[in-house]
């Protein structure tokens, strides 16, 4: 094997239940998605950070290695990466410069987590590299550290998703990360066409939260019920049970203030299709929405979904996590 080059993928994710809510340190289920990033790097005799982004449209971007996010003007597309660098740099040091190429089989636009999984990715490639060991837990405080100096915001359930893959039990912070054991989740993810800005959406519940705290902290608490019933009724792979869980979560999703027209439109025609159940996913406002259905009525969810103005997105859940590609 190269020792000068090292290649880590990690997987993109879906919400399932508990979103919103988790950011206030509640639970929530994720799993994570077929649709990979891989981040390759190399070690350079000159002291700079190169990085090469194409599907951001970052190329050939170079800069002192020692200036790696200090920077004013950060490329959008470099950086989560020039940021997971100079924290990696700062607790166990880069003795030679590096060169990043990232390459994505997900669209940003999806909501599928890619920020997240390249800072994984970048960090995880650094520590195989310049063979840094790290648990998977402080893979995860790193990788959360850098996200909140970006975002300023964020449970850190995407993080988790990229790290351990599967489908995971994470309560906000990553108090707690627990693998659920389930057999394959029969989902179907319908996008809105409307790409929504998560940081707007959390703040939106934030000042909702401010003028109604004591509602508001009540709805919390009842998706956190309903997040402690998914994980059961997964361990059981009680999909009809889960699709009921998914209608109760909506519902509160909706009453939070995040739920849309169009969200809406998918959401029920799934349901009239013949879904056991079926909710917004992520932070709302657009974005994707995901229905469990058995095998019979698959065609016809789909169907009813791409009747209502949907796209039907071809992902798997369950997907591995972070790895070093050999
Ligand atoms: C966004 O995909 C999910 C939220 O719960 C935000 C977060 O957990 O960081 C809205």
């Amino acid at each position: 094997m190269n020792k000068n080059k090292v290649t880590a993928s990690a997987p993109g994710k879906l919400m399932l239940f508990g979103e919103h809510s988790v950011v206030y340190g509640k639970p929530c289920i994720v799993t994570a998605v077929n649709q990979r990033i891989w981040v390759s790097i190399q070690k350079l005799d000159e002291r700079k950070l190169q990085i090469s982004a194409p599907d951001v449209s970052v190329l050939d971007y170079k800069l002192n290695l020692d200036k790696a996010g200090l920077g004013k003007h950060i490329p959008k597309g470099a950086i989560f990466i020039e940021y997971a660098v100079r924290n990696f740099k700062n607790k166990f040091d880069l003795p030679t410069g590096i060169k990043i190429t990232t390459k994505s089989d997900f669209s940003s636009k999806f909501g599928f987590g890619s920020s997240s999984a390249t800072t994984v990715a970048t960090i995880k490639a650094l520590s195989e590299l310049f063979k840094v060991r790290l648990s998977l837990k402080q893979l995860f405080d790193l990788s959360y550290e850098t996200v909140l100096q970006i975002q300023g915001i964020g449970s850190g359930f995407d993080l988790a998703a990229a790290i351990w893959g599967g489908t995971l039990y994470f309560v906000g912070g990553g108090k707690k990360i627990v693998p659920i054991k389930t057999s394959k989740i029969p989902l179907i993810v319908g996008y809105t066409g409307i790409k929504a800005d998560t940081a707007t959406l959390v703040k939106k519940v934030g000042s909702f939260y401010k003028t109604k705290r004591k509602t508001v902290r009540k709805i919390f608490e009842m998706i956190e019920d309903i997040v402690s019933s998914a994980k059961i009724a997964f361990l059981k792979n009680d999909f009809k049970n889960l699709g009921e869980l998914m209608n109760l979560n909506q519902g509160f999703l909706d009453s939070l203030g995040v739920n849309t027209k169009e969200l809406s439109d998918l959401i029920f025609a799934a349901r009239d299709g013949g879904a056991y159940g079926a909710k917004l996913s992520g932070a709302g406002g657009g974005d994707c929405m995901i229905a469990l259905t058995g095998n019979r009525h698959k065609a016809t969810v789909e169907h009813a979904i791409k009747k209502a103005g949907g796209t039907i997105l071809d992902v798997k859940p369950g997907a591995d996590g972070v790895k070093i590609e050999l």
